[in-house]
C-alpha cells in the first residue's frame, strides 16, 4: 500500500496561498455564512440579515447533522433522490433487519387510556422494567439495588440530556472535546451552568484523562462531568478498572457525573466470548441512591425513532428531572413506552446485543479495511460505537481539513461530517483553523454496508482526481444556495 504521502508527494497547492485561517478557505466561509455560526469572537460584528430580524430571537447554530443535511440540498440531495447519496454523516443504526436479531416491530397495539398523557416520569412498568434491566445486568449481589424510582423514562437521548442540564444550577461543569455534537447548543442553552472545556489529547488516544479529570475537579472547582462513554466521534471506551476509577473519583470529591452510555451496546469484543457484553457505571456505584451519578441510555434496540430513552440515577435527581420535563418536553409517547417494555426482557436483550455487536463489527472491520487500502489508515481505531475518527491531516492541503473533504465528498454524493462540529462551541469563539477537530472528519458505519461501500467509493474518487487533475480544482467552486 503506497502512504498518501508518497502518492500525492509531488502535489503542491498553490503553497503561496494555502490557507492558514478560515477566512481564505471557501468551505469555512459557507459555513460562518449560515444562521447561527457567525464568529463571536473578537471581530467587529455587523447584522446577519438571515438571523437577527426577528426581535429577541437569536439562532443557536444548527447542529452538525442540520449543517450538513442542508449542505447536501445545496448540492442536489433531496428526499427522493436519497438512494443515490452515501450517508456517511449518518447518526443512528440502520433499522431493517440483521442476522440473528428478531424481526422488526411494524405495529403496535395499545389500550385505550394510553392515548391519554403518560407521566412526565414516564410509565411505571417500563420504568421497572429498566431498572430489572440494570440490576440483572450491572448490580447482581449488590445490597443497592436500583427501583422505578431510580429511573426516568424520556422522549429521546437529546430531551433526557436537556432535563439534566436545565437542573444544573451555577456550577462548573465540566465537557471535553471532541464530544457528541448537541452538547455544544445543550451546553449553551441553560445559562445558569458554567462549561468548562478539556480538549482530549491524540498522545491518549482522545480519551478522558482521569488524572487530569481529577487535577481539574480540585483546581478549578468542577462539581459537574459531563461526557459520553463510548465517546461519539473517537468510538473509544473507558471501561473496567478505569470506570471503577472515575466513578471512586465522582464519590470522593463530590462531583456529579453525567455519563451519556448511549452506544454502550454498541461495544466491538476482541474475543468470541466476549460478544454480548456492555458496559455502565452502573456497575461501580456503591448506593444507587447516594451516588452523584447520571447515566443516560436509549432504546439500543435500533430504534431510534420511537424516542424512548431513560436516565438512571438517584431518586433526588429522578424527582428533578420530572420537573423539568414537565416544562421542557412533557414526555415520552404514552403507547410506545408501553411497546418498549416487554423489550427490555434480560434473554431478549442479550439475544439482540450479540446479533448487533457480530453485525456492526463486521461493517466497522469492513470499513477500517477499505480505508486503509485507499491509504487513509484509522491511528486510533474505534472500540465502540459506529463512527470512525479520520485523521485527514496527511492529505495535501485543503483537503486535508474536515470541512473542505465533506464539502469534496458533497460533489461525489457522500455525506460525512466535519471534524469541527464535535468541537462544543465551535462557531463561538477562534479561528476554526486553530480547532484540536480541524484536520477530522467522523464517518458512520450506521447505514447498511451496501451504502458504506457506495460512501468509500466517492472517498476514493476523491483521491484520484488528485491523482488526475493535481490540487487546483480543490477548495472552491462550492454550490452556496441554500434551500
Ligand atoms: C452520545 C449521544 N448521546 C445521545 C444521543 C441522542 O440521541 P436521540 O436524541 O436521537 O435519542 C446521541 C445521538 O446521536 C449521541 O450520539
Amino acid at each position: 500500500m503506497t502512504s498518501l504521502v508518497e502518492r500525492f508527494k509531488n502535489l503542491v497547492y498553490h503553497a503561496a496561498t494555502e490557507a492558514k485561517h478560515e477566512s481564505e478557505s471557501e468551505a469555512h466561509q459557507i459555513f460562518r455564512d449560515t444562521a447561527g455560526h457567525k464568529s463571536r469572537g473578537l471581530l467587529p460584528q455587523t447584522i446577519n440579515p438571515d438571523e437577527e430580524t426577528v426581535p429577541g430571537i437569536e439562532h443557536p447554530g444548527s447542529t452538525g447533522v442540520i449543517y450538513c443535511s442542508d449542505r447536501a440540498i445545496a448540492n442536489g440531495f433531496s428526499y427522493t433522490n436519497a438512494h443515490e447519496w452515501a450517508n456517511l454523516g449518518q447518526g443512528a443504526p440502520e433499522v431493517g433487519d440483521i442476522p440473528g436479531a428478531g424481526p422488526r416491530p411494524t405495529n403496535i397495539q395499545f389500550p385505550v387510556d394510553a392515548n391519554e398523557y403518560a407521566p412526565t416520569t414516564g410509565v411505571r412498568e417500563l420504568r421497572e422494567a429498566v431498572a430489572k434491566l440494570y440490576n440483572h445486568e450491572h448490580r447482581q449481589g449488590k445490597a443497592s439495588q436500583y427501583t422505578y424510582e431510580n429511573v426516568c423514562i424520556v422522549p429521546g437521548g437529546r430531551a433526557g440530556l436537556s432535563r439534566v442540564a436545565a437542573v444544573i444550577g451555577s456550577v462548573y461543569t465540566s465537557y471535553q472535546i471532541p464530544d457528541y455534537t448537541a452538547y455544544d447548543q445543550m451546553l449553551g442553552a441553560f445559562k445558569k451552568l458554567v462549561p468548562v472545556p478539556t480538549a482530549l489529547e491524540a498522545e491518549n488516544k482522545y480519551r478522558l484523562d482521569i488524572g487530569q479529570l481529577a487535577k481539574d475537579i480540585h483546581k478549578q472547582g468542577l462539581q459537574v462531568v459531563l461526557a459520553s462513554n463510548p465517546r461519539n466521534p473517537t468510538g473509544q471506551v473507558v471501561r473496567g478498572k478505569e470506570l471503577k476509577e472515575l466513578v471512586d473519583l465522582s464519590r470522593d470529591t463530590s462531583t456529579t457525573l453525567i455519563l451519556d452510555e448511549f452506544y454502550s451496546w454498541y461495544i466491538f469484543p476482541e474475543h468470541e466470548s466476549e460478544f454480548g457484553n456492555t458496559v455502565s457505571s452502573a456497575e461501580y456505584i456503591e448506593d444507587v441512591n447516594t451516588a452523584s451519578f447520571v447515566v443516560l441510555l436509549g432504546l439500543n434496540w435500533r430504534l431510534p425513532g420511537w424516542r424512548i430513552c431513560w436516565v438512571v440515577g438517584p431518586k433526588n435527581l429522578i424527582s428533578a428531572l420530572s420537573q423539568s420535563g414537565s416544562f421542557l418536553d412533557g414526555g415520552a409517547s404514552h403507547p410506545l413506552q408501553l411497546a418498549a417494555i416487554p423489550l427490555l426482557e434480560p434473554n431478549y436483550v442479550a439475544t439482540e446485543r450479540i446479533a448487533l455487536q457480530r453485525h456492526f463489527k463486521a461493517k466497522r472491520d469492513h470499513v477500517l479495511s477499505r480505508l486503509a487500502k485507499l491509504g487513509l489508515p484509522v491511528a486510533v481505531p474505534p472500540e465502540a460505537t459506529f463512527y470512525i475518527w479520520l485523521d485527514l491531516e496527511g492529505l495535501p492541503a485543503p483537503l486535508n481539513n474536515g470541512l473542505t473533504f465533506f464539502e469534496e465528498l458533497l460533489k461525489e454524493k457522500c455525506i460525512a461530517v466535519p471534524g469541527i462540529f464535535f468541537d462544543i462551541n465551535p462557531a463561538h469563539r477562534r479561528n476554526l483553523f486553530s480547532s484540536p477537530c480541524h484536520h477530522f472528519i467522523r464517518i458512520s458505519c450506521g447505514p447498511p454496508l451496501d451504502n458504506l461501500d457506495m460512501g468509500l467509493d466517492a472517498i476514493a474518487r476523491v483521491l484520484e482526481r488528485v491523482d488526475k487533475e493535481g490540487l487546483s480544482g480543490f477548495g472552491h467552486g462550492y454550490e452556496t444556495s441554500a434551500t
